[in-house]
């Protein structure tokens, strides 16, 4: 279990989103972890403590002293218990005293003393989040070197919609693995530059050319590098997916030339980048500016080519940079992967293609053929795209496991 021996120490502080502790500490215990909660007693309010010592199967702590036994809770003794320490939800009251180093209650006491890394989930309504002191304290917070995950979006208690729920359960244990990741990930501290999804290219100010992907085979790419410790850019095109975790850096773009513009940005300063997108080769070449009106029976339409990032990404390749390529086709596609294996410049390619029933666009698994330049294929199962993910990490992390130039770049 990849918690095993594992201690977290979960803060719990006042906001609706405190009932969803129960779950994640049922996550954290399925995978190992020992836990010890600490609630503020604006916390008592809205969940049982019972409910936590239950599923912790530990104390739960929220007071300095116990008035019946007369003991003394020793916050210095818990914060060095703990190999991580895990407030949430944070609310902003806890954020503002914890960015100014107050110390009234046993979490602030704790959290000032312990010696652990420390990541925090914010709720609160939307507007608190983004008010300017709040975005303050979060980053003085992240100044302070605390792993501060950012506030999902979506309904809030309030009834208003937008960001300021805090991180789902699964999200706060995925930011959890990263912590406990066997450092030694050759992946830890890489730069690496992900694009994803389509890309949108306008006819008019209502229409437009782009594909099916959904952007789901490169949000997993971004997540699973994440949580070997690299820090990911994700160009991604449109799409109704969220990359979640912290070191994801995510730069929506809608056109091929926006994507290419981004992408020019980040790749100088990347180890690793892997060209998931569904690029549209062509946009229209005049764009009207007002909504085609339906007229003749046909419409011709002149379309020009769109740059390849790809390819052109390829030509400024540095020696030690690694380029992963995918290849989209529509029959087998040997042919025609190798070739842009090589006229792009990747140091393998993943071909997928539509002929096999559980690839491709959408979907939620994938089938592959990786191919390498010394033209070797190898045909995968069918995997989750999430586990597909891992095997491509697994490929490009052999490239840095040798400090000698490998022979296929
Ligand atoms: O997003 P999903 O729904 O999960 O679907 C995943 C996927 C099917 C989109 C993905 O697995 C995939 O195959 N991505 C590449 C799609 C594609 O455009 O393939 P291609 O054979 O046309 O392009 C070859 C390579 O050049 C790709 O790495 C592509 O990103 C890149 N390219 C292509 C054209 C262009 N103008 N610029 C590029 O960078």
């Amino acid at each position: 279990m990849p918690l095993s021996g594992k201690r977290i120490l979960l803060g719990v502080t006042g906001g609706i989103a405190a009932y969803k502790t129960a779950h994640l500490i049922r996550l954290l215990i399925k995978e190992g972890a020992e836990v010890k909660v600490i609630m503020t007693t604006s916390a008592l309010s809205f969940i049982a403590p019972l409910t936590l010592a239950t599923l912790s199967k530990g104390a739960v702590y929220h007071a300095f002293f116990d008035k019946n036994t007369g003991e003394w809770t020793n916050h210095v003794e818990l914060g060095n218990w703990a190999d991580l320490m895990v407030i949430a939800p944070l609310s902003a009251n806890t954020l503002a005293k914890m960015a100014v180093g107050q110390s009234d209650n046993l979490l602030l006491c704790t959290y000032l003393s312990c010696t652990c890394p420390v990541l925090v989930a914010p709720a609160m309504d939307l507007d608190m989040y983004q008010h300017p002191a709040v975005r303050q304290n979060l980053a003085t917070l992240r100044q302070h070197g605390i792993e501060v995950m950012e506030a999902a979006t979506g309904e809030l208690a309030s009834g208003l919609s937008g960001q300021g729920r805090m991180p789902e359960p699964e999200d706060i244990l995925s930011a959890v693995f990263t912590f406990f990741r066997p450092s030694g990930s050759p992946l830890t501290g890489k730069k690496i530059m992900i694009t994803a999804g389509p890309t949108r290219e306008a006819m008019d100010p209502v229409r437009y050319i782009s594909n099916h992907s959904s952007g789901k085979m490169g949000i997993s790419l971004a997540e699973k590098a994440a949580e070997r410790g690299a820090q990911v850019t994700l160009i991604l095109g449109p799409s109704s997916l969220n990359a979640r975790h912290p070191s994801i850096q995510t730069i929506p773009v809608s056109t091929a030339i926006e994507m290419y513009e981004q992408a020019k940005k980040s790749h100088a300063q990347s180890d690793i980048a892997i060209f998931t997108a569904a690029v549209s080769d062509y946009r229209p070449e005049s764009p009207s500016s007002e909504k085609i009106k339906k007229k003749d029976d046909k419409l011709s339409l002149t379309l020009v080519k769109n740059p390849d990032i790809a390819r052109n990404l390829g030509q400024e390749k540095k020696p030690g940079q690694v380029h992963v390529g995918f290849a989209l086709e529509t029959d087998e596609g040997s042919g025609s992967a190798s070739n842009k294996l090589k006229t792009k410049n990747f140091d393998f390619i993943v071909l997928n293609s539509l002929l096999d029933p559980e690839a491709g666009f959408q979907k939620d698994t994938n089938q592959v053929t990786f191919i390498d330049k010394t033209g070797k294929s190898q045909k995968s199962q069918v995997l989750k795209k999430e586990e597909l993910a891992s095997k491509i990490l697994d490929k490009i992390e052999v490239f840095f496991q040798t400090t000698e130039p490998q022979e296929n770049r």
